[in-house]
């Protein structure tokens, strides 16, 4: 039985996957490096540094540069998430929080974003949250299982109570490497290795969630 649920946040909690796509593609265009929604679909869920080399490619830049680039990169996406608030929650995370909570399982963060803790207080949805993994967590960033292992750790949950909701394919590989249940948000193409796949949170209940995610793991046993 699923005792803790442990979200990602860009692109599972609010589209703040949207503006982190914006924020690199300002700073490639001013760089004059070729990138585009469909380069960015390799970067969802890494982290700066990683999602910086795939942009760059084989163009060299001195260590200092790559850093004054990452420091850009980050300072274009603080001011595309100046205005985010409550609104911005995706259709049907309140609710499910909300669920979450009066049936008593643990809320859990896994993101790797070293912005997660302004975006959830901006969100407004820090006090539903039992535990936060971030990009200051772990060393080894997604699709290593450590930055969810972390979460559950803090949840005091073993793994295999956990289910990971996800939109990133490093993201569900973490979550399967890390033994844990998840749920994929997205195309089949990007999050079909999932244990169940939705294309959001919108018009689902923690009910039928933990129904849809028990019927796939006794047909796994
Ligand atoms: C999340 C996002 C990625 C982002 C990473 C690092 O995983 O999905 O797009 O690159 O966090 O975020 P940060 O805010 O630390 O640059
Ligand atoms: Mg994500």
């Amino acid at each position: 039985t699923i005792k803790g649920v442990i979200f990602d946040l860009d692109g599972v909690i609010a589209d703040t996957a949207e503006y982190h796509y914006l924020a690199w593609q300002k700073l490639a265009d001013e760089e004059g490096l070729s990138f585009d929604r469909q380069i960015n679909e390799a970067l969802r869920g890494l982290p700066r540094r990683e999602s910086l080399l795939h942009i760059l490619g084989d163009r060299h830049v001195s260590e200092e540069q790559f850093h004054q680039m990452m420091i850009r990169k980050n300072h274009y996406y603080l001011e595309l998430i100046q205005n985010i608030s409550p609104a911005d929650l995706l259709p049907g995370v309140r609710n499910l929080l909300a669920e979450l909570k009066a049936n008593n399982i643990r809320i859990g963060i896994g993101s790797s974003s070293k912005n997660a803790k302004e975006v959830l207080q901006r969100l407004g949805i820090i006090d539903f949250v039992d535990a936060i993994a971030d990009g200051y967590s772990v060393i080894k960033p997604k699709p290593a299982p450590d930055t969810f292992l972390h979460a559950a750790l803090q949840l005091k949950i073993n793994p295999c109570e956990c289910l990971i909701i996800e939109d990133a394919e490093a993201g569900v590989t973490a979550a399967l490497a890390g033994g844990m249940s998840v749920i994929g948000l997205g195309p089949i193409e990007r999050v079909g290795n999932a244990h169940l796949v939705l294309e959001n949170l919108a018009e689902t209940s923690w009910q039928t969630l933990e129904n849809q995610i028990s019927q796939v793991q006794k047909s796994l046993l």
